[in-house]
């Protein structure tokens, strides 16, 4: 991609912390829209705390978040996610006391859309996980995890997303659920054009759904290039594949 295109998200020295802990150290990252980009790097590396970031829980406490070119980084969450940004956050956060159903509609909920532009957003997550329409009048708690995940993803697409972060979704999944969501995260940036920043500590995985990454080390990038490149250089491999619980 040009270099001279703006980038839909542009992440410039953003410093973030939780009291006297320093999350993030100045972070630059961006994301052109239509790409996806994932996030590697090892437990407590901070990536949890940049996806939250953007969306204001922890405030930036320097540095600039820009979405489309405004400066977003004091804004507050319910306003993010107007600007249709969304979220599957770590750990899938799922409401389990409510239906899948419901589940859908508290998403389609963040953003203005006509009942005709939820009627479609529906359509396109039961077409992406058939899963979850067999279990639309099911409680979110009672799903397993895959099918949570799915859930999780299906609701942030109901807000009809620009831009869609994803928290580590292929943690604690069996492999074979791990493909099929990745697989769907495939067909809404093939298909729909969707820009994508996906957080993992797979690696393996991450690198190469995405067009390029970034690592990411105690509060800093250390690393960033080519999804497939990355995933090639030794120091990557050592570091986050080989011998690791990811290889
Ligand atoms: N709510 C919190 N309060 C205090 N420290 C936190 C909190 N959340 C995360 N941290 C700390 O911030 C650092 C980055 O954490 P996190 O962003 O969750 O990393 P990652 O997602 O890469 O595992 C870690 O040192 C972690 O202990
Ligand atoms: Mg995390």
């Amino acid at each position: 991609m040009s270099a001279a295109t703006t980038p839909l998200l542009a992440i410039r020295g953003l410093r973030a912390a939780y009291g006297k802990i320093e999350a993030l150290k100045g972070i630059d990252l961006d994301i052109q829209a239509g790409e996806i980009v994932a996030l590697i790097g090892a437990n407590g590396a901070g990536k949890s705390t940049l996806m939250m970031t953007i969306f204001g829980r922890p405030r930036a406490r320097a540095g600039e978040i820009l979405f489309d070119g405004q400066n977003i980084s004091s804004m507050p969450t319910h306003e993010v996610a107007r600007l249709r940004i969304a979220q599957s956050p770590e750990g899938r956060r799922i409401f389990p006391r409510m239906t899948v159903r419901e589940n859908l509609q508290m998403g389609a909920d963040a953003t203005p859309g006509s009942k005709a532009e939820r009627a479609v957003s529906l359509e396109r997550v039961l077409n992406l996980f058939p899963r979850l329409q067999e279990r639309m009048e099911q409680r979110g708690g009672t799903l397993s995890g895959g099918e949570q995940q799915m859930l999780a993803i299906g609701r942030a697409l109901m807000s009809r997303p620009r831009l869609l972060l994803l928290d580590e979704p292929s943690l604690g999944l069996a492999p074979l659920i791990t493909r099929q969501i990745f697989s769907a995260i495939r067909t809404l940036n093939c298909e729909d054009r969707l820009t994508v920043l996906i957080v993992e500590q797979n690696a393996n995985h991450a690198l190469r759904l995405a067009h390029r990454g970034y690592v990411m080390v105690n509060g800093l990038i250390t690393m960033s290039g080519d999804g497939m490149e990355l995933l090639q250089r030794p120091e990557i491999r050592a570091a986050y594949l080989e011998g690791g619980r990811h290889a």
